[in-house]
């Protein structure tokens, strides 16, 4: 049993061998949390852990009692308005005009499995896998029910929480706010790590102390964004990639959210995770329940890569759409970066006819095959074949390319439409806009109100028709615009404040209804890139395009920030040509192989300029990748050097056995005379020994570096340094330059 209840002490423990998160009924009848860390025994009563203290100015809740303030109590689930003046968990405005709750318990269940939440998306557990509890809070005088939910894992260091909201009262209640997750931490000696970026620069890490006050993290885009990432972790001040104390939390959503630590004048800190409350408001009518997304809590006393490795299982094994969190994915070509919209089926074919040659199994046409969609500025929502350029259609391309052994997929943006567009021209209404202004575009397409059902039915018939027609093995579902002037004139004025969440309800509707029709489409997600990479799209998206930014030296910051809360398998990364063509980098096409390889890996260029040299490094380098991609997608990955840190990086990823495995090194600037350099390797088993190889740069073989003990090997490592020191004319091997990348390979001996 996971989750113990003492009756008489009213406290519940959930715990297994990593954590235990424990909370009680305070005396007021509310819910209290009393500890969340390393596993701890069952058997002891954890109440001391409540404290009370008469402070001046503090307000507290019985008459003749100066010892029990919510100011002072860690919460489960906190509301604004009595004792406590930090940030609540909710807001429920009731006819009266008051907003605030008594939250009292009223009875809860435990239950094996994990209940799906309806519409949204969510982690999965089988009976065997985990337990959930379910408390049931209500507020008397409004009939306003509200259930917490929390499951934990046997195996995994990871709390899943939520809560559903049950009007169970006479009159209509206005939910202004519905967070997903509280937890009151006892100290601020914490340090928050978030992944910030742009378009093009997405998740780079940046750390901040936490300090009186807020630190806050979120998006009001409709999407999770570009700029901030839905998950963060605090560390000690000590902790670092390999030991110590880390939190994780990652919210399974992809519209607006808001993640935020507040630390009070006694140096507690109170997190809070759920939907943005800006331009939120729900009307809950008598009856009617509003559910929020999931929110998910890890722990790991074994530094940040702990945190990160369990979150990579917990995603791929229960969150990632099935079968693909263990499947291998398909190696692609993408015409993007080749052609952009500059293509004729011939020229296709072409491609495709060298990505058969080269190894590759799935060819993707990127965005152009549709409407009058010839340029940024036509055909978006036209989903049909144009015939102008492709004379057979698609079904007629896709017969061309499966007759070539290929897999085939399709570039579509379902979300978006360009004025010049025959859906716009039928229905100008079905974009999102407020009566009255104009409504601003993004790359000159508006966003499809997709809370109305009709929108969605019609784009979903669009799609199933090309998708069947075509027998497409995959679709790339791009989003490129944030969201703005947020109404839909199919609701009253009191519902405006559901439209940004019924939006997403509804991309979400329409992901499962093209998934349920064709269970074996695999979908890649991308919002210009990596603005919607967000644990909420796995469930449909189980790879998602990482960054519109190609550069491998750019694409060492992206993935790595990444990699804190996604598995390898997901992050979409490609070999694009020399110069790049976002930051006109030259670098190795070694060094770009090199860094997709930790991702699912393709080409994006016109493979038909490629020399015929560069092509038989290819087609040897897809024998490699075949080899190891398995493992490299679905192992155990581990940071072992930071591009945030300095110079060189280095990953390496291991099979869950801890037999074999691959490590990159990357180098981003050529250094004259310098150190000599090991790399530990912490990821081995100490007892079992090891051969490493390194793999050539035209991938024509592994040549032998030696055999080592894993205890070697992780308190020493190996050989980085730079064997020319500069004098370079004095070395016959393989010279170190800029953009540098070595790959090993690391095999248990039997
Ligand atoms: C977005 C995507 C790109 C490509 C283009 C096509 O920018 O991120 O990969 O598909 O759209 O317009």
């Amino acid at each position: 049993m996971a989750i113990h209840f003492f009756e008489n002490q009213g406290v519940f423990h959930l715990t297994n061998a990593h954590l235990s998160y424990i909370l009680h009924i305070l005396p007021n009848g509310h819910l209290g949390q009393l500890y969340f860390g390393s596993a701890i025994p069952i058997d002891e009563d954890y109440r001391y852990l409540f404290e009370g203290a008469p402070r001046p100015m503090t307000t507290y809740v019985f008459e003749g009692d100066t010892q029990f303030s919510l100011e002072h109590t860690r919460e489960e689930y906190p509301v604004y308005g009595h004792s406590d003046y930090r940030s609540g968990a909710c807001r429920v405005v009731q006819p009266n005009g008051a907003s605030i709750l008594n939250l009292e318990y009223v009875s809860h269940m435990i239950q094996h499995g994990k209940p799906a939440l309806p519409g949204l998306p969510a982690c999965r557990a089988t009976q065997a896998e985990a337990q959930t509890l379910e408390i049931l809070l209500k507020d008397q005088v409004s009939g306003l029910k509200i259930t917490l939910s929390y499951t934990i894992y046997e195996e995994l260091p990871m709390i899943c929480r939520h809560a559903e909201f049950k009007n169970d009262g006479v009159n209509t209640l206005r939910l202004q706010k519905a967070f997903s997750l509280a937890l009151d931490l006892p100290d601020d000696n914490w340090l928050w790590h978030e992944f910030v970026g742009a378009w093009s620069r997405e998740r780079h890490l940046f750390k901040r102390p936490l300090t009186p006050g807020m630190t806050a993290i979120g998006s009001t885009r409709g999407h999770s964004s570009h700029q901030f990432n839905p998950f963060v972790c605090l560390t000690r001040s000590h902790t670092t990639e390999h030991t110590g104390q880390a939190i994780g939390c990652s919210f399974v959503y992809s519209g607006n959210f808001l993640i935020q630590a507040e630390v009070d004048a006694y140096h507690t800190t109170r997190l809070l995770c759920g939907i943005h409350p800006e331009n939120f408001e729900w009307a809950l009518r008598p009856g009617e329940s509003f559910v929020t997304p999931e929110a998910v809590l890890g722990y790991s006393t074994q530094g940040l890569n702990g945190l990160s490795q369990a979150f990579h299982n917990l995603m791929r094994n229960h969150l990632s759409r099935e079968p693909w969190g263990e499947m291998v994915r398909p190696l692609l070509v993408n015409n993007w970066e080749g052609t952009y919209f500059d293509f004729t089926e011939e020229k296709l074919l072409g491609i495709a006819q060298k990505a058969k040659d080269l190894g590759l199994e799935l060819f993707v046409l990127d965005d152009g095959w549709f409407g009058e969609r010839t340029h940024e500025k036509a055909g978006l929502g036209d989903w049909w074949p144009n015939t102008k350029r492709l004379k057979n259609g698609i079904a007629g391309l896709s017969q061309k390319i499966r007759a070539l052994g290929l897999k085939f997929g399709l570039w579509f943006e379902p979300e978006m439409c360009n004025q010049d567009s025959d859906l716009y021209r039928n229905h100008p209404d079905w974009i999102l806009q407020t009566p009255g202004y104009s409504a601003s575009h993004g790359r000159h397409q508006y966003v499809l109100d997709f809370s109305r059902q009709e929108v969605i039915d019609y784009i979903y018939q669009l799609m199933e028709q090309v998708i069947r027609d075509g027998e497409l093995d995959y679709i790339k579902w791009d989003m490129n615009r944030s969201l703005s002037e947020v109404y839909s004139t199919a609701y009253p004025p009191h519902q405006q404040g559901e439209i940004f969440h019924r939006h997403i309800l509804g991309v979400y509707q329409l992901h499962q209804r093209l998934l349920d029709s064709f269970p074996q489409l695999l979908i890649e997600g991308c919002s210009s890139g990596g603005g919607r990479f967000d644990p909420g799209m796995l469930p449909y998206c189980p790879q998602i395009w990482t960054s519109d930014d190609t550069d491998a030296i750019e694409r060492l910051f992206i993935q790595h920030g990444t990699s804190y809360a996604y598995p390898i398998s997901c992050i979409g990364a490609h070999v694009s040509v020399s110069p790049n063509h976002q930051v006109l980098r030259h670098t190795p096409l070694f060094t770009r192989a090199a860094v997709a390889l930790f991702g699912t890996f393709g080409y994006e260029l016109d493979l038909m300029q490629l020399s015929d040299d560069t092509c038989q490094i290819i087609k040897r380098e897809m024998i490699w990748v075949k080899i190891w991609r398995c493992m490299i997608q679905h192992g155990q990955f581990t940071r072992l050097r930071s591009p945030f840190e300095g110079n060189d990086v280095a990953w390496a990823a291991m099979d869950l056995t801890k037999s074999k495995g691959v490590v990159g090194y990357y180098r981003i600037l050529n250094r004259i005379n310098d150190r000599f350099d090991r790399l530990p390797l912490p990821m081995l088993n100490d007892m079992e020994k090891y051969r490493i190889c390194e793999v050539a740069e035209d991938f024509s073989e592994e040549r032998p570096i030696g055999q080592y003990s894993g205890k070697t090997l992780k308190e020493i490592g190996i050989l980085l340094s730079d064997p020319t020191a500069g004098e370079i004319s004095k070395y016959a091997g393989r010279l170190p330059t800029d953009f540098y990348a070595r790959l090993f390979t690391i095999e248990k001996i039997a």
